[in-house]
């Protein structure tokens, strides 16, 4: 590793999961010194999807032992840190609240500079971790498929990033979760649908593939749900739930629909913008079917499709410091009466 080497430490509570990341490295080459996820997924399901009110308070009980556990895991004291940073938005003001002030205290404590970082911009680059190309952040066209938010972004460099398609209503993991919910399957709907679909069979329903012909990257999935809605209405069902033999067709058909929209767009903006690499990030990156089918398209382009472990495309640490990391590598520091913003804006990626 060629110098400067910087360690930092990393918090994420824009949700449900409270997590804590150090990371030494420099702008090629990153070590994850440990990657601490505390979820409270079971602690929502029963409310079938995440409570404001009690995600904050267990980020707030959770945060400082997890913060002790990471050090200990990474095998270093606070006085090692180079700077602390943490999510700012998007996501729940209150839990947003909780790990930004902590970070903020700690820089406060030992003198060391604070970073604010934004959870897209930590999901956008998550695929650059692992990467062991010793090049860092490459170039590329980027699919970015979260809870939140769906986007296509054409990644040039480190903070500079060209919007260029997202969904105009709901993001994909949110449809997930919305179908699964009409299914009566658990929260989060996004793992739960991709199990049932994998004994389903995917052409069994023609699920709409919602502005596939419009001239531009913009993604539409309320029809789609609307879709499997009157699917289901017209199944006549018993109570409104399908039946175990209708299950699996509905989430294969239905996953299928949500990737096939999301692969051709994706693929026309790499081809359009004659791209090298393709990344993929966000909890529903996590999904197999979908990687299978963008490695599929990638290879038969010649694309190089950059994907992270499962663990660093859901929500996590380790990508909010390795945007840290960046820019602590390049003193881009906040300051310590920067406030979270529960909608910090796409603008704030495409300008900065
Ligand atoms: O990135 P993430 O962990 O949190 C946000 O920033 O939103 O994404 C969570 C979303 C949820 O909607 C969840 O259902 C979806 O990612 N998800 C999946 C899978 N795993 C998580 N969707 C489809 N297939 C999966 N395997
Ligand atoms: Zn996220």
């Amino acid at each position: 590793m060629s110098d400067p080497i910087k360690t930092v430490l990393a918090i994420e509570s824009s949700c449900d999961e409270t997590a804590v990341a150090v990371l030494r490295g420099n702008a090629t080459e990153v070590e994850i010194l440990c990657s601490e996820i505390s979820s409270q997924i079971e602690i929502h399901r029963e409310y079938g999807g995440v409570v404001p009110e009690l995600a904050s308070r267990n980020h707030s009980l959770t945060l400082r032992p997890l913060v002790e556990q990471a050090l200990k895991n990474a095998g270093i004291t606070l006085a090692e840190i180079d700077c602390f940073s943490a999510t700012a938005g998007p996501g729940l003001a209150s839990s947003l609240l909780v790990g930004h002030t902590a970070a903020k205290a700690m820089s406060a404590a030992t003198g060391k500079p604070f970073v604010s970082v934004n959870h897209m911009e930590g999901h956008l680059l998550s695929a650059f971790i692992e990467s062991k190309s010793g090049r860092g952040i490459e170039p590329n066209i980027a699919l970015v498929v979260s809870g939140g938010h769906t986007m296509i972004l054409d990644t040039q460099e480190f903070g500079k990033y060209e919007l260029v398609g997202k969904t105009l209503d709901d993001a994909a993991g949110e449809a997930f979760d919305k179908v699964a919910k009409m299914l009566q399957l658990p929260y989060p709907g996004g793992p739960e649908i991709e199990k049932m679909a994998l004994t389903g069979d995917p052409k069994a329903y023609a699920f709409p593939r919602s502005m596939m012909k419009k001239p531009h990257y913009n993604f539409s999935f309320s029809g789609l749900k609307t879709a499997v809605l009157y699917t289901l209405s017209e199944l006549n069902t018993e109570d409104g739930k399908a039946s175990a033999e209708q299950l699996p067709d509905l989430c294969a058909s239905f996953q299928e629909a949500v990737i096939d929209v999301l692969a051709v767009k994706t693929l026309k903006v790499a081809l359009a913008k004659k791209a090298k690499i393709i990344t993929l990030s966000g909890g529903v990156s996590c999904n197999s079917a979908l990687r299978q089918r963008f490695q599929t398209d990638c290879d038969k382009h010649g694309i190089q499709l950059m994907v992270s472990s499962p663990v660093l495309s859901t929500d996590n640490a380790a990508m909010i410091g390795y945007v840290a990391l960046q820019k602590c590598l390049r003193s881009e520091f906040s300051d310590l009466s920067e406030d979270v913003n529960p909608n910090l804006p796409l603008n704030t990626l495409v300008l900065r």
